[in-house]
């Protein structure tokens, strides 16, 4: 049986701090680059992406548009495949954009691969990745994202947006799912 574990792994503050420190890396990096089109992949980074955004925007980073993409690879199991469906793609051209793409955690680095190929094939001005979390042992592709919140073990992590079986996303905090006997 899998179960949520009574202690967060990372707490609401830290998260708040470090998401703020994101931001003022982000905003530094593009005060001479131009406003940002931010892509956010649903649905695991839609609470990181929310409040990313609006520290951007205190920091006065401009956002000139914000998407979503929903890429598919998992079923109920915790193991993403290396088949990446994109099931709901970007509504705007994005050639000759500032691309930011944002994501709850980077695992295998399949998803974010497929998706890398599929946006540079589009010629926007560029394309960097920013991510909550990191898993960078669990790697099967070669994929670097440019802003990284926290690297992680290998476990997996629920709340803050990610989900175990869907559950779970609305937690404040990132907690961890455990095999209980
Ligand atoms: P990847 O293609 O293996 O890099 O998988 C990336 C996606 O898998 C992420 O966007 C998450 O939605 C999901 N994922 C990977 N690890 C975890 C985890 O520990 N908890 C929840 N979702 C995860
Ligand atoms: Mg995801």
């Amino acid at each position: 049986m899998f179960t949520l574990a009574p202690n967060p792994l990372i707490t609401e503050k830290e998260i708040k701090k470090r998401v703020t420190q994101m931001a003022e890396e982000i905003a530094v990096e593009y005060e001479n680059v131009g406003p940002v089109m931010a892509i956010a992949l649903l649905r695991g980074s839609y609470v990181f992406t929310a409040d990313l955004l609006r520290e951007l925007s205190r920091q006065g980073q401009t956002v000139q548009e914000i998407d979503f993409i929903i890429a598919s690879s998992y079923g109920a199991a915790t193991e993403s495949s290396g088949n990446v469906q994109i099931v709901r793609d970007v509504g705007s051209d994005i050639s000759g954009k500032h691309v930011l793409i944002i994501d709850d955690i980077l695992d295998s680095g399949n998803t974010m691969h497929r998706l890398q190929e599929l946006l540079l094939s589009r010629k926007p001005a560029s394309l960097k990745i920013c991510v909550l979390l990191d898993k960078p042992s669990r790697r099967e592709k070669k994929i670097e994202a440019d802003y990284i919140g926290f690297k992680i073990d290998d476990h997996f992590v629920v709340g803050y947006g990610l989900d175990f079986d869907q559950r779970f996303r609305e937690l404040p905090y990132i907690g961890l799912i455990e095999e209980r006997a």
